[in-house]
């Protein structure tokens, strides 16, 4: 079986430390001496839809001298009659990995179960891995480590984001903070999985109910929007529960006064955050899309090198 990048606690520690300094190397040195090891093509396939994590990956496979292809999954012949696992058997015939963006995690977890070749979640309803790289990229440029770190995420504790940030935090030693409406907790499963990873680190995960109590002190605070991609028409309330959770100037003046802000973009202005934080001094959004690009040239290195291992 190929080494897989399905949800952040695909990585142990040691490896997601490996991971972030070979980001930081190719952010120093983007044309540097890693390569994907040979003119080798990626599948980059959407079936939501994508600023950021397509123009990365192809930028960045371009850069390590790979080809990406570029397919909007709704136009393949998945989109019709045709299996996951059937695609995915065709697929590691022509490519050296495969990047899906996704609905339920259960149908990249099959594109995985036959495949020949690494497969990278590049977001399902579940789990954002590839951003939490990037996230734990951009905190450590700032903080200069992760250990010991508070994270706290507010906004919809069940989504991609909060659960990605759980399971890639705890893996790094951090104390990940959740604030959420109540109705909006984490799945049991992933603050099990994330707690028994943060276990192993000295990190914790924490479930808040209080915006203003789950921000004190801490020296990260991360939001998304209330209402991801699928979820528009689920018939819950997605205002109303979360406007104590917006990021604004009296919320990040709970936090550490070095603390900064993350959003992975892109950003509802004047919902989840405000204009003053998101534009302000303690916001770094965009060197965190930046280092979209580093970190999963990253990954896509190491899993490649993994696989030349084998
Ligand atoms: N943050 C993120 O994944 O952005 P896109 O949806 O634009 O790829
Ligand atoms: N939680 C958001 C992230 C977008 C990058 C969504 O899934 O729509």
């Amino acid at each position: 079986m190929p080494r897989h990048f399905l949800r952040d606690d695909d990585l142990s520690p040691a490896e997601q430390a490996e991971v972030l300094d070979l980001a930081d190397e190719l952010k120093k040195q983007p044309l540097g001496r890693q390569t994907l090891a040979g003119p080798q093509s990626v599948a980059v396939l959407f079936e939501k839809n994508s600023t950021r994590t397509r123009l990365s990956f192809e930028a960045g496979i371009a850069q390590l001298g790979g080809h990406p292809i570029t397919v909007d999954g709704r136009s393949m012949q998945l989109g019709r009659e045709e299996t996951i696992e059937d695609t995915s058997r065709v697929l590691s015939r022509y490519v050296a990995a495969v990047v899906w963006r996704t609905f339920a995690q259960a149908r990249i977890e099959a594109m995985a179960s036959v495949s020949a070749v690494p497969v990278i979640n590049a977001l399902t309803d579940d789990f954002h891995p590839c951003q939490v790289l990037a996230d734990l990229q951009t905190i450590r440029e700032r903080h200069g480590a992760l250990a010991g770190l508070t994270m706290t995420f507010l906004g919809d504790g069940a989504n991609n984001m909060a659960h990605s940030l759980m399971l890639g935090g705890a893996t790094a030693g951090m104390h990940v903070r959740i604030a959420a409406p109540k109705g909006f907790d984490p799945k049991a499963s992933v603050l099990t999985d994330a707690r028994c990873r943060a276990e192993q680190t000295g990190g914790s995960v924490t479930v808040f109910h209080e915006p203003a109590a789950a921000a004190e002190g801490s020296n990260v605070l991360v939001t998304d929007t209330w209402s991801s991609m699928g979820q528009e028409n689920d018939g819950k309330d997605r205002v109303g529960p979360f406007r104590p959770y917006q990021i604004d100037g009296a919320l990040l003046s709970k936090a550490d006064p070095g603390a900064i802000v993350l959003h992975c973009l892109p950003a509802h202005r004047g919902w989840e955050i405000t204009d003053e934080v998101i534009d302000g001094p303690a916001s770094v959004v965009w060197d965190e899309a930046e280092n979209r690009l580093h970190a999963q040239k990253a990954l896509l290195c190491w899993l490649l090198a993994e696989e030349r291992r084998r």
